[in-house]
């Protein structure tokens, strides 16, 4: 989606300096043909899998980006009433729904019923009470399942593993039967599946497979128990590209992998989550230099992309590739590209080897379609930037640049 044409960056068919002059920074530009191909790729990937894929839109839940997932067929993982009220608002249908999350409240669980999801994925017993009165009191039965922590280790950051013991998410592997047996004896529960999710950013799907050999064990004997399984939903988590090491497996690999396990089930469907392996690197964070200093041995790129644009460096130390839009000749140095947030924490990137930037030259941050602008701040009053979306040579606004004056509309003046 990204590439030099006369060593200008462009996105699809637009050159990113004529949307950065144009919308100003930070500025997310999202590129729908790689979103929509990135979609496709699970869609090709399950073919012949009877399987609903429900984006997992904490990733980014802009309305246009899941108005166009809709159309594609996408169902959604949401994790609050929130994201529900977005995901019925951009016309994902309701029975693709399932509700992951460790503290739904009684509303959000009111209004879920109300809206006849497809599933809950539960996390402890006494959510499941919750859900039954809940559901009783309007005269429901509600869907459920029960995330169960299959406890595998996905191999990846320590805030982003959620699949090993000691995780606040899901019920233990050990405890899950019972929970089923209860919930089988609840009068206003329907049991239909079993769900985990392991962790996110797996750059290997062998631990996939580990974790579909103990939930396959675990729904053979709740099945051999008189329990019906219907779903088998195996959360998100596939990797993207954020370095050049980085070697992600693609979507016909994790079907693989769990089909290895999965296939002799003939009468079951399939729920796959993915969050950032659509969207992430359909997306770039574009900022621009505003000072250049050196401090002792080091030299900051000082720009205007903070934490608060993009947490993730900071939060996870995670790595986004840092790319010039105008491409040069100039003289090269390592540097930290830093925001002006008054912490030491903010950063994008740390001793990188970079050209020289000038003032007020435009840079980019890639892969911040997941993750990026769902997880901004107005930290510090920054007002966050808008977001467009590019197909072609077309450009839509999907979200406006907040003013300053937003910063203290909600404030009782
Ligand atoms: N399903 C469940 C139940 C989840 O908790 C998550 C992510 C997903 C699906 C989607 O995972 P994905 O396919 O995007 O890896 N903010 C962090 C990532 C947190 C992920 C939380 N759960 C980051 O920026 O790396």
């Amino acid at each position: 989606m990204l590439k030099y044409v006369r060593n200008e960056l462009f996105v699809e068919k637009v050159a990113v300096s004529n949307l950065a002059k144009k919308y100003n920074t930070p500025l997310y530009i999202y590129s729908q043909d790689k979103l929509e191909a990135n979609f496709n790729a699970y869609k090709t990937g399950f073919k012949g899998v009877d399987s609903i894929i429900c984006y997992a839109m904490k990733a980014n839940s802009n309305y246009a980006i899941l108005k166009l997932l809709a159309k594609l067929g996408a169902g959604a993982d949401i994790v609050s009433g929130g994201e529900l009220y977005r995901a019925l608002k951009a016309g994902i249908n309701p029975r693709k729904i399932v509700y992951s999350g460790v503290g739904k409240t009684s509303k959000e669980i009111e209004f879920a019923l109300k809206s006849d999801i497809l599933m809950f994925n539960i996390e402890s017993f006494e959510e499941l009470e919750q859900i039954n009165k809940i559901a009783g009191k309007l005269k429901k039965k509600a869907r459920i399942s029960f995330r169960v922590n299959p406890n595998v280790d996905a191999h990846t950051h320590k805030y982003i593993t959620t699949g090993k013991e000691g995780n606040k998410f899901g019920i233990r592997y050990e405890d899950a039967f019972d929970i089923y047996v209860k919930a089988s004896k609840m009068k206003n529960i329907e049991i239909v599946g079993v769900d985990s999710h392991i962790g996110s950013q797996i750059l290997d799907v062998t631990p996939f497979k580990l974790a579909a050999k103990k939930i396959s064990a675990l729904i053979d004997k709740l099945e051999s128990n008189g329990m019906k399984i219907k779903y088998i939903d195996i959360g998100g988590g596939l990797g993207i590209k954020y370095a050049a090491a980085d070697k992600p497996q693609k979507p016909i690999d994790l079907r693989k992998m769990v089909m290895s396990v999965y296939s002799k089930y003939k009468d079951k469907t399939i729920i796959v989550e993915p969050g950032r392996a659509i969207v992430g690197d359909a997306g770039i964070l574009v900022g621009e230099v505003l000072y250049r200093k050196t401090s002792g041995p080091k030299n900051f790129i000082i720009t205007n992309l903070a934490m608060n644009d993009l947490i993730r460096p900071a939060l996870y130390e995670s790595y986004h590739s840092v790319i010039p839009v105008k491409k040069s000749s100039k003289k090269q140095q390592v540097a930290d590209v830093v925001g002006p947030v008054c912490e030491s924490g903010d950063f994008i990137a740390k001793d990188r080897t970079l050209p020289i930037f000038e003032q007020g030259e435009f840079i980019v941050a890639e892969c911040a379609g997941a993750y990026g602008r769902a997880m901004a701040s107005q930290y510090n009053s920054r007002p966050r930037g808008a977001e467009v979306l590019v197909k072609g040579s077309k450009v839509k606004v999907i979200r406006k640049a907040e003013t300053i004056e937003d910063l203290m509309s909600k404030e009782i003046k």
